[in-house]
């Protein structure tokens, strides 16, 4: 593991994060920019981590001989996965830009891109600014994946907004889950996520509160183990990860032929998304007026597009593996055991939703045909892996 080090306050962070990732077993080495050796030294990262620390691009990476020889682009070489703590407004920017005129931005230019991993730093406003942002999105494009920044407290007590970096345990955890298996190499898999919007009228929809991040963190999860993903995302703020092949749909219908569409390969389908059961049963090609008194919506069933692939791949030889999810307000286990065997499913996630879909947490269970149980807490992406470890065990 790579550890590029930005000159911001939170280098600190930056030191307690070398020295969870040197606990938990990775090799870690350092990398950091001028700015940052204001900030932290260099012997901290060496000491922490055992290994040379390189500091400029003159100085042959301190005395470790196998940097020594072939510079930064032996250390880009040998990295598995770059983690870049804190990356600054600066380092963004040359980042985008491909400059490479210190140790730090040399040897990541010589290292692809959905390698990296960036926890930015700065003050709020910095963080806002159209030229930051526009950097952030053109690296996230090019697979970059960017941790936080969290909210809160900046250096300078009077600013409070997104800017802090996140903590180094989530970090720690991120780089460690980015160097874990490519267990899913090449095996193609169909995510869904995200709530369906059934349209009463051109202005107006029955939907759901999902943020599809749940299912954008099976996607994410899929990817980074060398699946080839495809995600079928409804209509959500946040932004579907990078790197995978993202379909955007509005209604269950579009749900149903996207679905359709792109079985062909899959070995697993994940179906995260919050379809809705029902929709107005007829689509008024003009804005509805209101009436006086009371009224009555008339709703169909939308097709239920996990029970149809139940239905249809039931005993089939090679069919893919059906993962359902199950949203519950009460008797959580008992209704998601009823989905899983009327379904027709191998695999259910079932979520206790009274509080709603919303954060970056969630804790759910996931119940097998085959009788298995397992609880699962965590961030969603913790989650996510979690369910994969259970899937890759069925393939
Ligand atoms: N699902 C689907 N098509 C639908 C409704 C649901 O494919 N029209 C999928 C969801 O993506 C999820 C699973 O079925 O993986 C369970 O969804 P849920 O809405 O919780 O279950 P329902 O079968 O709709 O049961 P109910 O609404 O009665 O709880």
């Amino acid at each position: 593991m790579l550890l590029c080090v930005g000159g911001g306050i939170a280098a600190f962070k930056a030191c307690e994060a070398a020295r969870l990732l040197v606990k938990a077993g990775a090799e870690v080495r350092c990398a950091l920019t001028p700015a940052a050796q204001r900030f932290v030294t260099p012997l901290t990262f060496h000491a922490l981590t055992g290994n040379a620390v390189a500091t400029g691009l003159w100085d042959g990476g301190g005395s470790d001989p196998t940097i020594l020889a072939a510079g930064h682009v032996s250390l880009a070489d040998w990295a598995g996965v770059a983690v870049i703590a804190p990356a600054t407004a600066d380092l963004l920017a040359k980042l985008r830009a491909g400059l490479a005129d210190d140790v730090v931005t040399a040897t990541l230019l010589a290292i692809e891109p959905r390698l990296w991993i960036a926890a930015p730093a700065m003050n709020e406003r910095m963080w806002r600014s159209p030229a930051t942002q526009e950097n952030v999105r053109a690296l996230a494009e090019r697979g970059v994946r960017f941790l936080g920044p969290a909210e809160g407290e900046m250096a300078e007590r009077s600013h409070v907004g997104p800017g802090r970096m996140v903590e180094a345990q989530e970090i720690a955890s991120a780089a460690l889950r980015a160097l874990g298996p490519r267990d899913l190499e090449g095996i193609a898999v169909l995510v869904t996520a995200g709530p369906t919007r059934e349209a009463l009228d051109p202005v107006r929809y029955l939907s759901n509160p999902s943020s599809g991040r749940m299912g954008f963190a099976v996607a994410e999860a899929a990817r980074d183990r060398g699946a080839e993903v495809t995600l079928i995302a409804g209509p959500t703020e946040v932004a579907p990860p990078a790197g995978v092949r993202v379909l955007r749909i509005v209604s269950a219908q579009d749900l149903e032929s996207a679905v359709n569409s792109s079985l062909d390969g899959a070995r697993v389908v994940v179906m995260a998304a919050a379809v809705a059961d029902q929709r107005p049963s007829e689509f008024s090609e003009q804005k509805v007026k209101k009436k006086e008194g009371e009224e009555t919506l008339r709703l169909v069933r939308t097709p239920d597009v996990l029970a149809g692939l139940g239905t249809r791949f039931a005993g089939a030889q090679g069919r893919p593996l059906l993962v359902g999810f199950a949203a519950e307000t009460e008797r959580v286990e008992e209704n998601a055991r009823d989905k899983l065997a009327r379904k027709n499913l191998d695999l259910i996630v079932a979520n206790e939703v009274s509080q709603g879909f919303a954060g970056d947490e969630n804790r759910v269970v996931v119940l097998g045909r085959d009788g298995g149980r397992a609880e699962l807490a965590g961030t969603k992406r913790a989650v996510a892996d979690a369910l994969w470890d259970r899937i890759r065990a069925l393939l």
